[in-house]
């Protein structure tokens, strides 16, 4: 009876945390973001007061078991201020979505520590200055969008990026290329389409680039020839057409036409 009658106790304590708890450092957080945003002509913050919990706000989404924020997205309200390095302290955010709006200065370099963040999304604001130098330590990162702003340096950290193995669709960004210090890029087993982009001839560091697995088409570009330390290159499962470039490093590259209807080519440059 006793323990029955404990358990109740323990349930609704669980209970009462889940309903109204959550950690006040979020809180915290939240707040001084809020604060740095002078303008928000649709009202999109209204909810952000007193009377309703921090994870009711909108735009704020928390984990159901420990009410910590996990999701902040207030894309496309033309809100208007900065972003408050305060961020940094959301510890278990995930998805940060500020996408189409008028945010500007720096983005925060306190960004760096959110190392389970999985989307960043800051494209078309205002953000100026310097890529916050750990963004790219945020290794579980895989949706990563910065278009549309008028940023300085480069994702220089970056020596590794592999998001194989998702469903990410669409082009492959075109601001990949000035991820110049790229060592091993891995975009494989995704829904890619279109062509290589040329800006990728820019990423003369790769070692391996494996883009297999995608529904990329058209020519395989004669840039990946140029490529002087790329060990490894996987287009297999794709779209391309036309020949396999014979330039440059491709001239001693051993490949492997193993499917007559794709073209399933698989390149390893000595
Ligand atoms: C709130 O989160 C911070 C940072 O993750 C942590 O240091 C603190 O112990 C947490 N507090 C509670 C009450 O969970
Ligand atoms: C707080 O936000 C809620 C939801 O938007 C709203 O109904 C309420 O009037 C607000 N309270 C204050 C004091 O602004
Ligand atoms: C940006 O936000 C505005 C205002 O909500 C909207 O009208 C516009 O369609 C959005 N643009 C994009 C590219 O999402
Ligand atoms: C982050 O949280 C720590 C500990 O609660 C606090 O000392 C610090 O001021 C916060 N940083 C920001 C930028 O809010
Ligand atoms: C960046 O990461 C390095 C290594 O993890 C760390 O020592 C440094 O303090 C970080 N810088 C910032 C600004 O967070
Ligand atoms: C971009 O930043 C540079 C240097 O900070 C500044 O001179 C320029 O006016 C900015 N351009 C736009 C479109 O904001
Ligand atoms: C090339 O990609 C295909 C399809 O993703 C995969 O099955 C194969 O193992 C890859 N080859 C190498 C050497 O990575
Ligand atoms: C691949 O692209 C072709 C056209 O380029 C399209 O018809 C096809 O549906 C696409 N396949 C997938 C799986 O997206």
């Amino acid at each position: 009876m006793s323990l029955l009658l404990l358990f109740l106790q323990v349930t609704v304590f669980c209970f009462s945390i889940t309903l109204h708890g959550g950690n006040e450092t979020d809180k915290l957080s939240l707040i001084a973001f809020r604060a740095q945003i002078i303008g928000d002509p649709f009202g999109a913050m209204n909810s952000w007061n007193e009377s309703v919990h921090f994870c009711e706000w909108s735009g704020v989404t928390c984990g159901r078991r420990h009410q910590r924020v996990v999701e902040l997205d207030l894309h496309s309200y033309r809100l208007v201020g900065s972003l408050s390095p305060s961020i940094g302290n959301l510890s278990f955010l995930r998805v940060l979505n500020l996408e189409n709006n008028s945010f500007g200065h720096n983005i925060p370099q306190e960004l760096g520590q959110l190392f389970r963040l999985q989307m960043l999304r800051l494209g078309i604001n205002s953000f100026s200055g310097e890529i916050p130098v750990n963004i790219s330590s945020c290794s579980n990162l895989l949706n990563l969008d910065l278009e549309r702003n008028n940023l300085t340096g480069k994702l220089e950290n970056l020596g590794k990026l592999d998001v194989s193995k998702n469903r990410l669709s669409g082009e492959i960004p075109l601001g990949l290329g000035s991820c110049t210090s790229l060592e091993f890029l891995d975009l494989g087993e995704n829904v890619f389409e279109g062509f290589i982009p040329k800006s990728l001839s820019s990423l003369r560091a790769l070692d391996a680039l494996d883009l297999s697995h995608n529904n990329l088409s058209g020519q395989i570009p004669k840039f990946l020839g140029n490529f002087k330390l790329l060990k490894s290159l996987n287009l297999s499962f794709n779209d391309f057409e036309g020949e396999v470039p014979m330039q440059g490093a491709f001239g001693n590259a051993m490949w492997f036409p193993l499917q007559e209807t794709r073209s399933f080519v698989e390149v390893y440059l000595c």
